[in-house]
């Protein structure tokens, strides 16, 4: 059963801005396939995210840096042929749009040509401000990303809460009302304290969506791959796990090894 509302026939940006004047939490997921993109759109789930994480998901990399443009638009593709409902945000990897605001909008451009994505996400505030502008005067709408950015790892040097410390709380905040103000339709706040995430999501009128930041914003985004459990070692506090796919899926294939070997499968009625 889903409890999501379905009133939005399509999901715009536009509809995200209603849903936070209106009180609407807004849902969104992960995907990077057509499969597990056709069961997300179809749970009614708001917003799917093509993210850079298909670097560690999907290639097993230990960090985003690796995936290419080219992999983001392969995997976005095969989103955007499954979803008949959801909005596509397409994560621009990292080294697509950090060395200047041409090269920004034109990974951003292929994304949107080549991929048929709806809009990007690019993690950062002042420091690509003006790439941010130059991909929104295109006419491309643009997801902020603040707090945790995964594409900066090696300057953070490891994945633990962001922005505890009020001289980077509030460079966050100021990074988030210059989001706003240069025109993002919304921003993501991963793994910061609940108090600041909700003083952000009250400061904007964009939607402010977590993970790892409390309940006190707009809407909430996983790794779909995580909170159906079907990865296992990777555990934060904020991470709530639907399933445990990664127990079944090892009894099914174990089960499917021993049958295979038994000669149980397949049997009588499973052949032609
Ligand atoms: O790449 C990703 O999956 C993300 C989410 C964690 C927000 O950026």
């Amino acid at each position: 059963m889903s409890v999501a509302k379905k009133e939005y026939k399509r999901v715009t940006v536009k509809s995200l801005v209603d849903m936070k004047k209106n009180g609407e939490k807004i849902s969104m997921l992960t995907a990077y396939d057509y499969t597990m993109a056709k069961i997300v759109d179809g749970a009614g789930i708001d917003v799917i995210l093509v993210g850079d994480s298909a670097s560690n998901v999907m290639a097993g990399h230990e960090t985003t840096l690796p995936i290419t443009l080219d992999q983001m638009i392969y995997h976005a593709s095969s989103v955007i042929r499954a979803i008949h409902r959801a909005l596509v945000v397409v994560d621009l990897p990292f080294g697509s749009y950090q060395s200047d605001p041409k090269e920004a909008l034109r990974s951003a451009i292929r994304i949107m040509k080549e991929s048929g994505g709806h809009a990007v996400k690019m993690e950062g505030g002042k420091e690509v401000k003006d790439s941010i502008k130059r991909i929104l005067h295109a006419g491309i709408p643009v997801m902020g990303h603040l707090g945790l950015t995964p594409q900066s790892i090696y300057k953070f040097g490891t994945y633990t809460v962001r922005a505890k410390e009020e001289e980077e709380a509030t460079r966050l905040k100021e990074d988030a009302l210059m989001l706003e103000k240069a025109g993002c339709f919304a921003i993501v706040l991963e793994k910061i304290p609940a108090k600041l995430a909700q003083e952000v999501a009250k400061s904007v009128s964009i939607p402010v969506i977590g993970i790892g930041a409390g309940s006190g914003v707009d809407g909430q985004v996983l790794v779909t791959h995580d909170m159906v459990g079907m990865t296992h070692e990777f555990n934060p506090r904020f991470l709530r796990r639907y399933m445990n796919l990664y127990e079944e899926m090892t009894n099914a294939f174990t089960q499917y090894g021993e049958d295979v070997k038994s000669g149980d499968f397949p049997n009588e009625s499973e052949q032609y």
